[in-house]
C-alpha cells in the first residue's frame, strides 16, 4: 500500500510535467483504473484520444487500442506501460487473408471490429466496437458485409441485421471460454440473479442473458437496474466500475477464467515508469495510419 501511495504520488507528478491523460480500459487492473483520467470501453476511448488537448496520450488497455489512438491523434505522443499487452482476437485476422475475401467479394463492404491491428484497419471501409457494430453495420451500403475477426459478436449483429454477413472466423480466448454449463450451474446456485453478457461469448451463451451489451453498456444496464445480484459475462476488470457505482449489489463473474491475461501485463508500476521514460511509444506508418483513419472516423460518425 505504501509502495502504491509513492507510486500514485510520482504519476500525479509526471502526468503535469509531462500534460498526459492516461485512458484505462475497463478490463485493467483495479491499480490502474484507480488512477486514469478516463475509464471507458473500447468505443469511449477512442473518442477521447480523438479529442484530448494533451500532448501525451497514456493508453492503458491491449496494442490495438494504443495504435486506434494514435491513428485518431496523429500529432499526439501515444505510450502505453508494455508493448507486450496484445490481443490475441486481433491477430487471428492477417491482410493476405482478408484481400483474398475481398477479392471473392467485391461488393462487399468491410466492417472491422476495432479489435484488429492498423494493417488490417487500413483495409477496411468502417470500424465498430461492441457498443455500435449493429448500427455501424445498418449503416453501409448494400447488402453484403464482410465481418473479421470476431465470429460470435458477427453472429451476435447477423441476428440483428437484414445485411448478409460473411463472418471471419477469430474469436477472443477469455469471452470464448465461458460455457453453457459455467452459467447454469451459476443461476442455478442463484436464482435470482440475472446473467449479463458480453457479445464476444459464444451464441448460446449470449443467447442465456437477461442482458446483452458491450462492457459500457452492461455497467449501465446493471447500475440502473433494480435487481441486486448479477452474474458477469465478461472479463473480470469491470468488477472495479460494477462495485464503485453500485456498492449494494452482488456481481458474481459466471467463471474464474473470464481474466484476460493480456490486459493484466499492464500494472501501475509499469504505468509509471512508461510516463517516465516516454516509452515504448506506438508507432504507426503514416501511410497505414492514414488509410486505417478514415475507417475510424468513419465509425464516430455513426449515431
Ligand atoms: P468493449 O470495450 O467494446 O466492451 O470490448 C471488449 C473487449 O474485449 C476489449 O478488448
Ligand atoms: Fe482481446 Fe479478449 Fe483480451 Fe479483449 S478480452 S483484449 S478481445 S483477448
Amino acid at each position: 500500500a505504501e509502495q502504491n501511495r509513492e507510486l500514485r504520488e510520482r504519476l500525479m507528478q509526471l502526468k503535469k510535467e509531462r500534460n498526459a491523460i492516461i485512458l484505462a480500459h475497463y478490463y485493467q487492473r483495479d491499480e490502474i483504473q484507480e488512477v486514469a483520467d478516463f475509464r471507458g470501453d473500447s468505443f469511449l476511448l477512442a473518442q477521447k484520444a480523438a479529442q484530448t488537448d494533451a500532448d501525451v496520450i497514456v493508453f492503458c488497455g491491449v496494442h490495438f487500442m494504443g495504435e486506434s489512438a494514435k491513428i485518431l491523434a496523429p500529432n499526439k505522443t501515444v505510450i502505453i506501460p508494455d508493448e507486450r499487452a496484445g490481443c490475441p482476437m486481433a491477430d487471428m485476422v492477417n491482410v493476405d487473408g482478408l484481400r483474398k475475401l475481398k477479392a471473392q467479394h467485391p461488393n462487399a463492404t468491410v466492417v472491422t471490429y476495432i479489435n484488429s491491428s492498423a494493417e488490417i484497419k487500413a483495409e477496411t471501409d468502417i470500424c465498430c466496437t461492441s457498443a455500435n457494430a449493429v448500427n455501424v453495420v445498418n449503416s453501409v451500403e448494400g447488402q453484403d458485409v464482410i465481418w473479421v475477426p470476431d465470429k460470435n459478436l458477427g453472429h451476435y449483429v447477423q441476428q440483428k441485421t437484414d445485411k448478409n454477413m460473411i463472418i471471419w472466423e477469430g474469436y477472443c480466448n477469455t469471452h470464448d471460454m465461458l460455457t453453457v454449463k459455467d452459467v447454469e450451474e451459476m443461476k442455478a446456485k442463484h436464482p435470482n440473479a440475472q446473467f449479463v453478457v458480453h457479445p464476444e461469448c459464444r451464441p448460446e451463451v449470449v443467447e442465456l442473458g437477461d442482458f446483452v451489451g458491450s462492457t459500457t453498456a452492461i455497467i449501465k444496464y446493471c447500475k440502473e437496474s433494480d435487481c441486486k445480484e448479477f452474474i458477469v459475462g465478461t472479463e473480470d476488470g469491470t468488477g472495479y466500475q460494477l462495485r464503485l457505482d453500485s456498492p449494494d449489489k452482488t456481481f458474481l463473474f459466471a467463471s474464474k477464467y473470464l481474466v484476460c491475461p493480456n490486459m493484466k501485463v499492464n500494472n501501475l508500476k509499469k504505468l509509471v515508469k512508461c510516463l517516465e521514460t516516454m516509452q515504448p511509444q506506438i508507432y504507426v506508418p503514416p501511410h497505414v495510419a492514414d488509410q486505417a483513419r478514415l475507417s475510424l472516423e468513419r465509425m464516430l460518425l455513426v449515431k
